[in-house]
């Protein structure tokens, strides 16, 4: 897929040659000149005149009409050379690859030291290139019985660079396509639909990543999650024909099971809303409601990949929520794994539910340092719209490490508060310790406040994705669809985390 060089002559022959244009800059002069000479001049009359444009976001292509040996050259636009940061870099290189797969091409060659700043080396350069490689090409196939005529993507990415050793270039490549794949991965299952993905799915999807990764495995079937008391992940699946699963991968990269981060991701396969039941319109697109399980298993494979020093426990708690005569109600009190009692006011607010007895059977399994992703409200897409993911936490030190994390992957997240007055809305219920639905007023916040009740002492960072998990446009990085979000915030958190407060 990917070839490290070093020798680019103007004559090696490509179909394509890409190169990195900055405004008005010395690199611009010095890459435009070796090529000008076989151009006699015409690319710097081109570039004057604006024919090829270096401002950030554009793509100018020209045909080399047999003056060098790539019959194409790709010019790529970045604007002023002091304000490219990485995201933007990353994202440019998206619109190149679309623009690439748009125009058929098979192969072709980047001179990476063009895309090179002050503050971003080719490495980084070289990350950002396989993956937004990986990213800006993924589609979904869909179940079309006449598909489109397959889309012929890139096989062949010849970088050449100078200024870095070839073996190091390889690697960045190899870790920035590993980023991009593991999303790929999450955003498949959140585009497959609920009848073709069930927990059942879900769970053997999670052994074929242990078997190639080598993780410890654990599904508990109904049974078992029945004697470990998960009453709260079972109401949820009660009114379903088909059974849950608590599904568990280990990762061990250090020699000890200590400073355990434990990633726990809302697998509802589809959320009708229970009796509570969800509106003709509301209901449509509830099959993404694994969104979190999805970006766990994606970061799950990103560490197999990678295999970072760390330790990590992924729970993923896995059902429908469906309607029937055995369903659970609102009014029901049950009782999570962790004795607390709940009282059921709406059977919608069934995230928090599967979530809290999943926290609980994370702390079970050693995690130290707890992080939730869930698609779990509509109200966090009231707070903060489509573009920022919720966050909430009990400890700004955990949340400082996903936070960056969050910065580095370009998957911005915010704030929301966790005050006592929000918790004591949780514990409000005549006759049982919680209720799960307070209310409509700051909702994300309050189921936030419910799951942070199981977290109980524990750092925790809680993530809502309810408006980032997809999206109706299609962007630089991606297609319309499933974006796979938090799944390289959570495997970068992870592959830099420092354990504290101990
Ligand atoms: N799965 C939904 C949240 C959701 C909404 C995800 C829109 C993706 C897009 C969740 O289970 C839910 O139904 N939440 C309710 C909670 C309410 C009943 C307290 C909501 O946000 O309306
Ligand atoms: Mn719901
Ligand atoms: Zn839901």
């Amino acid at each position: 897929m990917f070839l490290v060089k070093d020798n680019f002559q103007v004559s090696n022959v490509h179909e394509c040659l890409i190169i990195g244009l900055f405004e008005r800059s010395e690199k611009f002069e010095g890459n435009i000149a070796v090529l000008d000479e076989k151009f006699e001049g015409q690319l710097a009359e081109l570039f004057k005149s604006g024919d090829i444009s270096a401002k950030l976001g554009k793509i100018n292509k020209i045909h080399s009409l047999g003056k060098i040996g790539s019959k194409r050259i790709l010019f790529v636009g970045l604007g002023k050379e002091k304000n490219l940061t990485f995201e933007k870099l990353r994202d440019s290189f998206g619109k190149l690859f679309k623009e690439v797969t748009k125009n058929k091409l098979q192969e072709a060659a980047i001179l990476l030291d063009s895309f090179v700043t002050e503050k971003i080396g080719s490495l980084d350069a070289a990350h950002a290139v396989s993956e937004a490689f990986a990213l800006a090409t993924y589609r979904f196939e869909g179940y079309k019985q006449k598909s489109n005529e397959p889309e012929k993507n890139i096989k062949e990415l010849t970088v050449y660079s100078e200024v870095s050793d070839e073996d190091e270039i390889e690697s960045s490549l190899t870790v920035g396509f590993a980023f991009g794949k593991g999303t790929n991965s999450a955003r498949t299952l959140v585009n497959i639909p609920g009848n073709l993905l069930t927990a059942t799915d879900i769970a053997n999807y999670a052994k074929e990543l242990a078997e190639k990764y080598n993780f410890e495995v654990e599904i508990l079937e109904k049974e078992e999650i029945q004697k470990l008391g998960m009453g709260a992940f079972l109401a949820v699946n009660q009114g379903s024909t088909e059974p849950p699963k608590m599904i568990v991968l280990k990762y061990q990269g250090k020699e000890q099971w200590e400073d355990v981060i434990g990633l726990v991701g809302k697998g509802i396969t589809f959320d009708t809303g229970g009796y509570s039941i969800k509106t003709k319109d509301g209901i449509v697109g509830m099959k993404t409601d694994m969104g979190g399980a999805a970006a766990v298993l994606g970061a799950m494979e990103i560490i197999g990949e990678l295999k970072p020093e760390q330790n990590v426990v992924a729970v993923i708690p896995s059902t429908d929520n469906m309607i029937s005569g055995s369903a659970f109600k609102p009014d029901d009190v049950i009782t999570s794994m962790s004795g607390k009692t709940i009282e059921v006011l709406n059977t919608d607010a069934e995230g928090r539910l599967v979530l809290a007895d999943a926290v609980t059977y994370a702390l079970h399994h050693g995690a130290n340092y707890l992080v939730d992703v869930a698609t779990l409200t509509g109200g966090v897409i009231t707070a903060l719209g489509l573009h920022t993911t919720g966050a909430m936490t009990n400890n700004e030190s955990l949340y400082e490490q996903v936070l960056e994390a969050s910065f580095e992957a370009g998957e911005p997240m915010w704030q929301l508060p966790l005050f006592e007055k929000d918790k004591e809305r949780v514990r409000n219920s005549k006759i049982a310790d919680l209720n799960n639905s307070p209310g409509r007023e700051g909702h994300a916040i309050v189921a936030g406040a419910f799951i942070g009740e199981f977290a109980e002492k524990t750092p925790w960072v809680h993530l809502d994705i309810a408006g980032t998990a997809t999206t109706s446009k299609e962007y630089d990085l991606g297609p319309a669809g499933a974006t796979g979000v938090m799944t390289r915030t959570l495997a970068l958190f992870v592959e830099c985390f420092e354990p504290f407060g101990k």
